[in-house]
């Protein structure tokens, strides 16, 4: 038996970590775990209300707007979602979390990160995943992932500058906390990748074992 999994997946846009979410629930899957993927923002029905507006709506936002609709996305999903399945059974991986936040937020659009902190101590529950993937490519291959989309949302048509910021954002935030978050480069072969995330899901899954 294992404890039920708290998972995040998170990285620059184009670095490929959608492909990975799968893989995660496949291989947890085969260890016997049942889970739940999410996305942020979104997830929810009203968080995915939410997710259209900040992605695609034409009004320019002020930068704490955009960082207090991603938390108050953050929280409808924390109710309506994730902890209803972490006390059934379920496992749960979700695609970008609060390192979401304070990367692109943060360090993208430069708030200060004392400020973003006061907003994470609102969130109720304050839940910090057990095992955080930031997969990290390099920018011109994220760039060009991006642009073989039809269509770039209000997001992914920021600069490079914007982008480079939020990498370094990510980086740091693996730097200061490496127990939780594991960068994987994603410039390697999908088996390299697959390897490195079998290899830390299973020093969780070992830790979880009840
Ligand atoms: P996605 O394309 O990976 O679903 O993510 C949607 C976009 O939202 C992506 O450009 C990253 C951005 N985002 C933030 O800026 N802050 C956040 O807190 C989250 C969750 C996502």
């Amino acid at each position: 038996m294992y404890k039920n999994l708290f998972i995040t997946v998170d990285g620059i846009d184009g670095a490929g970590k959608s492909t990975h979410v799968d893989f995660i629930q496949r291989y947890l899957a085969s260890k016997g775990i049942n889970s739940i993927t999410l996305r942020e923002p979104g997830g929810s029905d009203f968080g995915e209300q939410i997710r259209n507006l900040l992605l695609h709506t034409e009004v320019k936002l002020h930068s704490i707007t955009e960082l207090l609709l991603m938390f108050a996305s953050r929280q409808e999903l924390l109710t309506q979602k994730i902890v209803p399945a972490l006390n059934n059974a379920h496992s749960v991986i979700c695609d970008r979390y609060i390192d979401a936040s304070i990367a692109y937020q943060g360090y993208g659009r430069e708030i200060d990160l004392v400020k973003i902190d006061k907003i994470i101590s609102l969130l109720e529950p304050n839940l910090t995943p057990d095992l955080t993937f930031v997969f990290d490519v390099d920018l011109d291959v994220a760039q060009q992932r991006i642009c073989s989309n039809k269509y770039k949302d209000r997001i992914e048509r920021e600069n490079q500058l914007f982008f480079k910021r939020v990498q370094n954002g990510y980086r740091t935030l693996a730097y200061n906390n490496p127990e939780r978050i594991k960068l994987i480069d994603t410039n390697n072969s999908i088996l390299d990748t697959q390897a490195k995330i079998i290899e830390y899901l299973d020093q969780l899954i070992n830790l979880n074992k009840k």
